[in-house]
């Protein structure tokens, strides 16, 4: 993709940003106040041409999809929507068997990727993430499964879904039913565990006694995608199926940290399949948690969990490449007082070779965030920290840690070993086209107690997005400096602005928003912020409205509401076709809470679904 069209000022404000921002522009009062020299100097000098080309847009409680003039959505996919020729219709109240789900699309649809077909560009793949499931519309009866054919229906609906999609004569993406490409990668299908756990005493199971092949993907949050057009989906809350019908906690220590259920969980799993329960099949959940590649031109090839990123509630996984090639690998652990990681590979990445092997070796890395010169002021430098059972002498010396697979196994337990900073719930991360600049979103934390400057304020209710730059701007370096790029807040219900709960400068009483989610750059550098939170739109939430996106300059800092979904939906998910001129998002779980019929409307159950924004003069999205 090389539509990166940046005029040379911006790309000259871009990287000059750092020095201004860390420089001249430090300190709380004018974080809180907003920075006249960057919205002049910086703003200004690019507005010949503006990043951000449409109006902010109100916020909403409408059960649909607004958007602002100019622009239109269509739905692309439903949960449900037979895959192949021969698939059964979704029948719309919860009746079709397990063996249909397995031929129509996922539930909860999160995290995708649009691959370009290689020379044609009318035709495309795309796989997108099913995350989990609303049992109150999966199932007819509506409750958590009663039955082992329950619990096959929730795993035939959860794990990936490869699509393919066409573009038709008049411009427009469709879904190609039938495509031989179609495939649904759910919570039973074989795949293999490579990289420095495979085979590891650890990760051996009854029915998997060399500890090489586990039975599905599950918690399929966000994703991402290699250079070598592979996609990369990561296995976030997975503890949430593991428990036992024991009646007693009988957990360890790592099976505690990684928040296994001690008795029954709410899905059910372990209830009807033993390898759920973690008292009669202890190592099973030690086989998720992990980033799984996998190669949707190939819809025969098994996937492969990548053990050398480590093991956590992985959200999503964004890449950078180093000088000479190595790769790169963002990914946050979403959890309260969790942590920030990155992976970089040992070899380099070949262009059109052969990269099959270049995530099974690497070194993996947690940040430590530090205050900096200052307390107070939002910014600071930072650490990454080696988590290596050689060449880290804190986990050389700890006995808990056996080797290299037992740090990568419980990455968790080696990340509190070697003080990383306990984060406000690291979501999205991703990285600019050009300045290399990295952003995560770090989605709320209502039970902090104690701060510092990258999560300052207690009991944390709106979230915040935290950026850094790498020194020398290698991505592979050990240190780097960060700053606040925004905090959320709420000025409509905290109207003084020196309150931090009133947000930074960049939130106004018209483009408020809380929990940051998903996060993505598009190739000219907008960044694009989807959030999955509270949807109340009373109290702490006034005026917010339901689950949105937002896009902000980097260089301004200024952010727009573009998009406000429809009622009791998280919006989520966010790939552009390489022209930039359609976007495709998700919606999940519209009506959650019994509120919603999109996208049908009338009495229909509602369903998450894949929409395509294109603007009607054919234009670039948000220009
Ligand atoms: Fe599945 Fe952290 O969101
Ligand atoms: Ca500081
Ligand atoms: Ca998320
Ligand atoms: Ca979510």
């Amino acid at each position: 993709m090389d539509n990166h069209d940046l005029t040379d000022l911006q790309r000259l404000v871009l990287s000059r940003r750092r020095f201004i921002g860390t420089g001249a522009l430090a300190g709380a009062a004018l974080f809180l106040a907003g920075s006249p020299l960057g919205r002049t100097a910086l703003a200004n000098a690019i507005s010949a041409r503006p990043l951000l080309g449409f109006d902010n847009i109100a916020a909403s409680t409408a059960d649909t999809i607004t958007l602002p003039p100019g622009y239109r959505f269509d739905v692309l996919i439903s949960w449900g929507q037979p895959l192949h020729q021969d698939s059964a219709a979704y029948r719309g109240d919860g009746s079709n068997s397990a063996e249909e789900q397995l031929g129509q699309f996922g539930e909860n649809n999160d995290g995708m990727s649009f691959f370009p077909w290689p020379g044609d560009a009318n035709r495309a793949l795309m796989a997108i993430n099913n995350e989990y499931c609303n049992y109150p519309y999966l199932l007819a009866h509506g409750k958590p499964p009663q039955s082992l054919a329950d619990v096959r229906k929730a795993q035939a609906a959860v794990g990936v879904t490869v699509i393919e999609v066409k573009r038709d004569a008049d411009g427009a993406w469709q879904f190609v039913q039938g495509s031989a490409y179609n495939r649904r990668i759910h919570a039973n299908l074989p795949m293999e565990i490579s990289g420095p756990a495979r085979g590891h005493a650890s990760m051996k199971t009854a029915a998997d006694p060399a500890g090489i092949e586990v039975l599905g993907t599950f918690q399929n949050c966000a994703n991402g995608m290699t250079p070598w057009g592979t996609y990369l989906t990561c296995e976030e809350n997975f503890n949430n199926y593991f428990g036992t019908t024991t009646g007693s906690d009988q957990r360890n220590d790592a099976q505690k940290r990684y928040g296994l259920s001690g008795t029954t969980t709410g899905y059910g799993w372990e209830q009807v399949v033993e390898r759920f329960d973690y008292v009669k099949e202890p190592n099973e959940s030690n086989r998720f948690g992990w980033i799984v590649e996998i190669d949707p031109f190939a819809p025969n090839a098994t996937p492969r969990k990548r053990t050398a990123l480590g093991r956590f509630k992985h959200e999503n996984a964004a890449y950078a490449l180093t000088a000479d090639k190595r790769i790169v690998v963002y990914s946050g652990d979403d959890q309260a007082n969790d942590y920030m990681y990155k992976f970089v590979s040992d070899r380099a990445y070949v262009e059109g070779g052969d990269n099959s092997a270049l995530l099974d070796s690497g070194r993996l890395y947690v940040a430590k965030f530090k205050d900096g010169a200052a307390s107070g002021d939002f910014m600071g430098d930072g650490e990454w920290l080696l988590l290596d059972k050689t060449a880290n002498p804190v986990l050389a010396a700890d006995s808990r840690f056996a080797n290299q697979a037992e740090v990568l196994i419980n990455a968790r337990l080696a990340a509190d070993a070697v003080g990383a900073t306990p984060m406000d719930r690291p979501e999205w991360v991703t990285v600019h086209p050009t300045t290399g600049e990295v952003y995560v979103t770090l989605t709320n934390n209502s039970g902090r107690s104690t701060t510092d400057d990258a999560n300052p304020r207690p009991s944390n209710r709106y979230g915040q997005i935290v950026r850094w730059r790498e020194a020398g701007g290698n991505p592979a370096a050990t240190t780097f400096e960060w700053d606040i790029f925004v905090l959320a807040g709420n000025p409509i219900k905290y109207t003084d602005r020196a309150d931090l709960k009133s947000g930074s400068a960049n939130v106004t009483v018209d483009n408020t928003f809380n929990s940051p989610d998903g996060l993505g750059f598009d190739p000219d550098g907008r960044l694009w912020i989807q959030t999955d939170g509270n949807y109340s739109n009373a109290g702490e939430y006034e005026g917010q409205g339901n689950n949105q996106m937002l896009c902000a300059d980097p260089a301004s800092k200024e952010i727009r509401r573009f998009f406000v979904g429809p009622k009791e939906c998280e919006v989520t998910g966010l790939t552009f076709t390489p022209d930039r001129r359609t976007l495709f998002i998700n919606i999940q779980h519209p009506g959650e809470g019994g509120d919603s019929h999109w996208p049908e409307g009338g009495n229909a159950l509602p369903r998450s679904a894949t929409v395509v924004i294109t603007k009607n003069d054919g234009g670039v999205i948000g220009s």
